[in-house]
């Protein structure tokens, strides 16, 4: 395996690691680099952060602190539960607060989310939760303690985990032989296709292409047999996959050729096309910072929607901090009050759910809600407030 360095990102910091006001001493920093695996044609990060770092009891980040995304994973097991056999056997990794895991019984439901606050919650409200960290080990456990699994699934949590080979060994462990593994997480191709370079941060070790996928997962003795292309999250795929010698192998949807197909034409089996990638990022460095410093120029006011990983990204890549955006707003209680990694720029609880009306424009740290954020933030729209977006392209909008 050779690992090519095609993007340096600089010093970030925890995406996550919201800091109290009263400060923090050393906060941790290190250099993003990503890089492109010519073995597996696996975009990953030449170093890792250790997962202890990034993932504990005071971990932020909800994933029901949007309609969109309730919305999803509502719909999601909805979609999953025709694929399956009367009261599956569950198995969430990555369970964060219970966002997927509230459409399904508390009987045959399992968890597994090292992030102790929110196992906490999640076995409170009656689903087994094991707050230890996905591997061999704890698949075993599983295994001896609830049987074999009708369903594994994951959502934007099986890219945050270094060692892909062990990960998907210990999937393989637990599920049924007809059973099925599905996981959802940001597409690379979606990544290349919007320059949001911000899906870099990390804890997301990996950023997934089919082809890749399909290569790590046959390594261990699972298929890929159906690929959803989905909107949330910026561009995500939702990767059905199943032991090579079940029934389902035998049947694999015309999705995973398709989209195999498509990402050779946008070459994202060789470098090339990441080191192209890499001078548009440098671009949307530039380009973002000019606007935001004609806004300061001209004195109009900027905050920042979202207090987002992406985001975290964006600014200490960008070195922007509360002199060209002044606070970020965000409705998660675990971020308020408190200040963004690295750019210390201050997180707030949005004023009566909107805007201020002292602000001119609103970087969308959360571009990826646009559509809700559109809906909700309509009188500050209609009073002529623009919001600005580096995706693809930075823009007024
Ligand atoms: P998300 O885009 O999922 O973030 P990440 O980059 O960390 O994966 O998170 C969206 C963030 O924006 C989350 O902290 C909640 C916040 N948010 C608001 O404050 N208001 C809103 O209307 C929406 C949709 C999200």
């Amino acid at each position: 395996m050779t690992k090519q360095t095609f993007l340096d990102l600089g010093w970030q910091p925890i995406a996550n690691g919201f800091i109290p006001k009263e400060g923090q001493e050393d906060e941790f920093s290190f250099n993003l680099q990503v890089a492109f695996d010519d073995e597996t044609c696996l975009v990953t990060q030449q170093e890792y952060v250790a997962p202890e770092k990034m993932f504990h009891k005071d971990y932020a980040y909800r994933g029901s602190m949007s309609l969109t995304m309730v919305d999803h994973f509502q719909k999601t097991a909805k979609l999953l539960s025709e694929s399956l056999p009367p009261s599956p056997r569950v198995l969430e990794i990555g369970s964060n607060d219970g966002v997927f895991l509230n459409n399904w019984d508390t009987d045959n439901t399992y968890a597994v989310e090292p992030c102790f606050n929110f196992a906490e919650e999640t076995n409170a409200l009656g689903y087994r939760t094991y707050s230890r960290f996905w591997n061999n080990d704890l698949s075993k456990d599983i295994l001896a303690e609830h049987g074999s699994m009708d369903l594994v699934f994951a959502a934007n949590c099986m890219c945050h985990i270094p060692d892909l080979q062990e990960t998907f060994q210990a999937v393989a462990n637990v599920l049924e032989d007809e059973g099925l593994f599905v996981f959802e997480d940001p597409s690379l191709a979606r990544m290349i296709n919007l320059n949001s370079y911000d899906q870099i941060y990390d804890e997301h070790a990996h950023i997934f292409s089919v082809i890749a996928l399909k290569n790590e997962l046959e390594r261990v003795g699972l298929s890929l047999i159906r690929v959803d292309n989905l909107s949330v999250h910026g561009g995500s795929n939702r990767i059905w996959a199943a032991k090579t010698t079940s029934e389902w192998a035998k049947y694999v949807h015309i999705s995973v050729e398709e989209n195999i197909t498509y990402e050779k034409l946008l070459g994202l089996d060789n470098i090339a096309v990441f080191d192209k990638f890499s001078s548009r990022v440098a671009q949307s460095k530039q380009d973002l910072l000019d606007v935001l410093y004609r806004c300061k120029e001209n004195d109009q006011k900027v905050i920042s929607y979202g207090a987002t990983s992406k985001s975290t990204t964006v600014f200490n890549y960008c070195g922007i901090d509360d002199n060209l955006i002044s606070y970020i707003t965000d409705t998660t209680p675990e971020k308020q009050g408190k200040l963004a990694p690295g750019s210390h720029i201050p997180v707030v609880a949005p004023k009566d759910n909107s805007i201020a009306d002292d602000v001119n424009y609103v970087f969308l740290g959360a571009w990826n809600f646009v559509d809700e954020i559109s809906k909700k933030e309509k009188a500050f729209i209609d009073r002529g407030g623009k919001f600005i977006t580096h995706v693809p392209l930075v823009r007024f909008v």
